[in-house]
């Protein structure tokens, strides 16, 4: 018996000292475990006379039940020290000034989309959004594409694998599916700008197959062009930031507009350097025109009853000509050393009384 209390205090002692719970477990086993010292005890009854076999048993027995609570009550005194440890290293102290050396940078097209929504906040334009993943309906019927229609291909759509009732989903070609959207879940009237990426299966200087736009929508009961107008005129002339800017409307064709146009501005190319201002050159930067009465009818709105207009603008594209940026691929490269030269500081937020782009 003596020996067996003995054992008891080297264990339990063994138990109180261990440190942490790999050091822990490791006395469990040595104890406990397949060789360990109790376990041996309890293959040695074997051997002795049915009196004293009965009462080590019994002994051993109470032995192995302490030694399992010492352990898990180590354990979890162990676990709970630990994480107090953890959350008192992880600590991070907000208020500490920002390390310059470490300071983030806004994405040249964040950056962008926010300059655009901050033009057109005063005007009444609230944010919107969709999903990327689309399904036909939305991306192309509510928009007037008839079936099998061509422009549908025009897109170069990535589509989703087919489903069991035949159909299938697709990556939105553009952001004008919100349109349909906003306008199925919202009475008019109806201000929108849907900033969101859109995807077309292409790759060269001028394509990525991943891509942003910003698309605007107004619908009430008396919008007409002269509105459109204005509204991209201000737009335009905002965000380029260049004085006397030349815009002109060139007639389009889109299926969900009617009339279409798509929007050119000034520009002048003088050794192979582009210049955004009055020149002898034109560079198309959107698509816009009056939304099309069988585009209100599928969202069901009254086309009797109302009537708008929308346009959509390629964030890439409008970023590259303002910043200077001559090759699109680069913006998804994640090239830290592309960041540090376009990118915006995070906290310098744009503003029409602040400026936009300092
Ligand atoms: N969705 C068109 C495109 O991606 C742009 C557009 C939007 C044109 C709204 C007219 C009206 O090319």
């Amino acid at each position: 018996m003596d020996q067996l209390e003995q054992l008891r205090e080297e264990l339990l002692a063994e138990v109180a000292n261990a440190s942490d719970s790999v050091s822990l477990d490791a006395v469990r086993v040595s104890a406990l475990g397949k060789k360990g010292r109790v376990t041996a005890m309890m293959k040695g009854l074997g051997g002795m006379d049915p009196e004293a076999r009965k009462a080590t048993g019994q002994a051993l027995n109470v032995l192995k039940g302490e030694i399992s609570n010492a352990l898990e009550a180590r354990k979890t005194l162990l676990e709970e020290n630990e994480i107090s440890v953890r959350l008192a290293e992880e600590t991070i102290d907000v208020s500490l000034p920002v390390r310059p050396e470490q300071e983030g940078l806004l994405h040249p097209i964040s950056q962008t989309i926010e300059e655009v929504a901050e033009i057109f906040a005063p005007m009444g334009f609230e944010v919107a959004e969709g999903p990327d993943i689309e399904d036909d309906f939305h991306n192309f019927t509510a928009l007037n594409f008839p079936p099998d229609h061509p422009a549908r291909e025009m897109h170069d759509t990535f589509f989703l694998p087919l489903k069991e009732d035949g159909t299938r989903h697709l990556l939105r070609t553009h952001t004008s599916p919100v349109q349909v959207r906003v306008m199925q879940n919202t009475k008019p009237p109806i201000r929108i700008l849907a900033p969101g990426r859109t995807y077309r299966c292409d790759y060269d200087i001028t394509h990525t197959p991943m891509f942003h736009q910003v698309e605007g929508l107004v619908i009430d009961k008396a919008v007409h062009m002269g509105h459109l107008k204005s509204c991209i005129i201000e737009f335009v002339k905002a965000y380029f930031e260049v004085e006397n800017l030349p815009i002109r409307f060139r007639p389009s064709y889109f299926p969900f507009t009617e009339p279409s146009a798509e929007v050119d501005i000034g520009c002048s190319r003088e050794n192979g350097e582009l210049k955004i201002g009055a020149g002898a050159d034109w560079l198309e930067i959107l698509g816009c025109g009056m939304v099309h009465p069988n585009v209100l009818r599928s969202s069901g709105i009254d086309p009797d009853e109302y009537q708008g207009f929308a346009f959509g603008l390629g964030v890439e594209r409008i970023a590259m000509l303002k910043y200077g940026i001559p090759d699109l691929r680069t913006f998804f490269d994640s090239d830290l050393r592309w960041l540090r030269h376009y990118g915006f500081a995070a906290l310098d937020v744009p503003t029409l009384a602040g400026g936009l782009s300092r």
